[in-house]
């Protein structure tokens, strides 16, 4: 727990900035439940996979590489299962949809944890910019592809970021998916969390009227090895600063977990949360006009995509 945790109240929800994933799961019985969660062997990817199996949950847990899914899942036994999915390699993708699909199980939750930050150059794939299509569009394809495993009143949670405010005048980058003339490490990140967050939104808009919700998270700031693409000073600050200001990957997984599991979050569908609660994400965010149009867009892009 960190300094500033001292100084925070709980939210309307009973939780707040130092509730870990562990405190908002407790007294929850997740068994028979299947959940889906990308970017499982990392950070707040692999504290959430730990505490929806101390909850009895069945996880399937996505890493780039068989190798580091195998590693995350070593240590929880058998409703850990260990998959591939490596995002910003849309065969690869698509190729993960059709595994979940032959399993035949029905997802109570998938969470769309993993995410790449502040690469330092501007690098595009299939000419969209990395940030974008990694944590936006391979996910797109993910989500969109399993809505048909999805259980009735099954969740997506989007792992998002305040860094959506980090965007390039304009907010979504229609003309310029490919960075150029915007691109900065923070830019891209942000603007791949904004479209994140919309994503969210636009689905949400898609369940209404039934069970199913959608909900986008920021999960605090947190020391985790997302800070890899940057200066190697950032680390050692990151330490020392992490002493007062930063949540714990226990702290930083609550939010998740909560959107995922929670009986409260039902009602969150189409809303952005932070320490469990409901915040306003900016003007950009609340677009619903840019949501759609970021919807078609991508849909366009994963067409045109080998
Ligand atoms: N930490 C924070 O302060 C913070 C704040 C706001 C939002 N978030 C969001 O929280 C989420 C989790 O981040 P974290 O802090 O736990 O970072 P992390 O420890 O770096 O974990 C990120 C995960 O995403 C995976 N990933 C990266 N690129 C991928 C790709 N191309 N295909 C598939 N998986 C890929 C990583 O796999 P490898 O290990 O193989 O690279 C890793 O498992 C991210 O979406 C991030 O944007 C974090």
């Amino acid at each position: 727990m960190s300094l500033t945790a001292l100084f925070r109240r709980s939210g309307p929800s009973g939780f707040g900035y130092s509730s870990t994933a562990e405190q908002v799961s407790r007294g929850l019985d997740l068994t028979g439940k299947t959940f889906l969660l990308t970017g499982a062997n990392s950070g707040l990817g692999l504290e959430t996979l730990r505490v929806l199996i101390l909850r009895g949950a069945t996880v399937l847990a996505m890493a780039r590489s068989e190798a580091k899914a195998r590693q995350a899942c070593k240590r929880f036994g058998k409703r850990a299962i260990p998959m591939v999915c490596e995002l910003s390699d849309p065969s690869a993708v698509r190729a993960c949809v059709e595994n979940v699909k032959a399993m035949g199980v029905t997802l109570d939750a998938i969470i769309a944890n993993a995410g790449v930050m502040a690469l330092p150059e501007c690098e595009t794939n299939h000419g969209i910019e990395r940030h974008f299509f990694t944590n936006h569009i391979g996910h797109f394809i993910l989500v969109n592809g399993l809505l048909d495993q999805l259980a009735e009143n099954g969740r997506v949670v989007m792992v998002s970021s305040s860094a959506h405010r980090k965007v390039p005048e304009g907010g979504i980058q229609f003309d310029a998916l490919d960075g150029k003339g915007w691109y900065s490490p923070w830019f891209g990140y942000g603007h791949s969390k904004l479209a994140n967050m919309l994503f969210a939104k636009h689905l949400a808009k898609g369940f209404e009227g039934t069970e199913r919700v959608s909900i986008s998270v920021h999960p605090g700031v947190i020391k985790t090895n997302l800070i890899r693409h940057m200066s190697w000073w950032v680390n050692p600050v990151m330490g020392f600063v992490n002493l007062f200001i930063f949540k714990s990957a226990a702290e930083g997984a609550a939010t998740q977990v909560f959107a995922a599991t929670h009986p409260d979050a039902t009602k969150f569908n189409g809303e952005f949360l932070s320490d469990c609660d409901v915040v306003q994400p900016t003007e950009y965010g609340r677009d619903a006009e840019m949501a759609e149009r970021l919807w078609e867009k991508s849909q366009k892009i994963i067409s045109a995509l080998p």
